[in-house]
């Protein structure tokens, strides 16, 4: 097995894509490889990836909070964001810990920026403060389109707030995610994810330049 640019102790890759995108069964394909690759891997999630956060994300997805306005929305998942960074994967990083993390500040990007319709420069901004412009080596995102995202999602019981959104969000959601790798191809990897896990894990495989023999 050979590992490429990406992957190293201390290495931050992120998981992106819209709700249904696959995303947790992917990180927890990868953490296997990486593992037996012989690193230590650290999984964790925003939003929800703390004791504070936890409470934080009960918040954000309760179907009960539709009228939450939009920047409070984009604020509490900067603080989110902030507390995950400072308690969970900076000191990880520290450590030598490769991180995966579902989802990062391209999720706000996406959802509060091309779902929402908030300002990018406003959400770059705020999002520098949560996260003291801390990046990550990667970006694998997810594509697939929105109806097949919505499938699956509405296959797994009740739709949480988020996931309550009509198909129209969601394709704005995905634009602003193809927007981000358009503009950034060097930290973002597009991974086609309308296929069974076992050959969208092997395409990740191939995205992060990692060969199995
Ligand atoms: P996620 O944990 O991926 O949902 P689930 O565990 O239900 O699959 O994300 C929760 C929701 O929060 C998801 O709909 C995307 C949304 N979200 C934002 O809108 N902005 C953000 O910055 C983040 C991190 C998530």
């Amino acid at each position: 097995m050979a590992a490429g640019k990406f992957i190293a102790k201390g290495s931050f890759i992120v998981f992106e894509g819209i709700d249904g995108a696959g995303k947790t069964t992917q990180m927890r394909l990868l953490a296997g490889v990486l593992e037996s690759l012989g690193l230590t891997v650290l999984c964790t999630r925003e939003p929800g990836g703390t004791g504070i956060g936890t409470r934080l994300r009960e918040l954000l997805l309760d179907p009960a909070c539709r009228d939450i306005n939009r920047r409070t929305e984009a604020f509490l998942y900067a603080a989110d964001r902030a507390q995950h960074i400072n308690q969970i994967i900076k000191p990880a990083l520290q450590r030598g810990d490769t991180v995966l993390c579902d989802r990062y500040l391209y999720s706000t990007l996406a959802y509060q920026g091309g779902g929402r319709g908030l300002d990018t420069d406003f959400l770059l901004r705020l999002n520098t403060l949560a996260t003291g412009g801390l990046e990550p080596d990667v970006v694998v995102l997810l594509d697939l389109p929105a109806e097949e995202g919505i499938g699956r999602v509405l296959g797994h019981g009740l739709p949480d707030r988020l996931e309550s959104e009509k198909t129209d969000f969601f394709r704005q959601v995905r634009r602003g995610y193809l927007e981000q790798a358009a503009r950034r191809p060097g930290i973002f990897r597009v991974v086609q994810a309308g296929a069974p896990a076992g050959e969208v894990h092997r395409r990740v495989l191939t995205a992060l330049e990692i060969k199995i023999d």
